[in-house]
């Protein structure tokens, strides 16, 4: 496996119910480094720019309101396969679906207020973290 690094957002439903810490550890225990981190508050503008992909989808709308709706927690992992192993370790989108010890399974409340967020490849990664981080931020020689 490939030294990858990947985005990750601790949603805004985690962060409320004070899962933050208990999410990192996870993270930290799985082997990833945390090339940085920070604490934001998107705007539903930010949110809609983040979630493009969706655009057309009926969830769109409630899915950029509940992003910005509080302040979520942005982080760049590093690690070999990371993208795919924090898929691993989040879980199927709907929390009810995802296998047990992932983290959607632990602490997901619904199929929208899933706590957390996790790149889905190795062509939206960079992207996303770039979306979040300056180079300066993300420090290093991977994206
Ligand atoms: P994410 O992008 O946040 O890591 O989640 P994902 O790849 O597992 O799922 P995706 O299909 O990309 O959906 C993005 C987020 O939209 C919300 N969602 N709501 N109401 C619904 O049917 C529905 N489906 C998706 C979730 O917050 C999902 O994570
Ligand atoms: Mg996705």
């Amino acid at each position: 496996m490939a030294l990858e690094r990947t985005l990750a957002i601790i949603k805004p439903d985690a962060v409320e119910r004070g899962l933050t810490g208990p999410i990192v550890q996870i993270l930290e225990e799985a082997g990833f480094t945390i090339v940085t981190l920070k604490k934001v508050c998107l705007t539903k503008a930010q949110a809609q720019s983040f979630y493009d992909v969706h655009r057309e989808r009926p969830f769109f709308d409630s899915l950029t309101s509940y992003i910005s709706s509080g302040p979520s927690v942005a982080l760049v992992l590093e690690r070999d396969g990371a993208i795919e192993e924090l898929r691993q370790l989040m879980g199927a989108t709907d929390p009810a679906q995802a296998a047990p010890g992932t983290i959607r399974a632990r602490w997901g409340e619904s199929i929208e207020r899933n706590a957390i967020h996790g790149s889905d490849g190795p062509e939206t990664a960079p992207v996303e973290v770039a979306f979040f981080f300056s180079d300066l931020e993300r420090m290093g020689r991977l994206g």
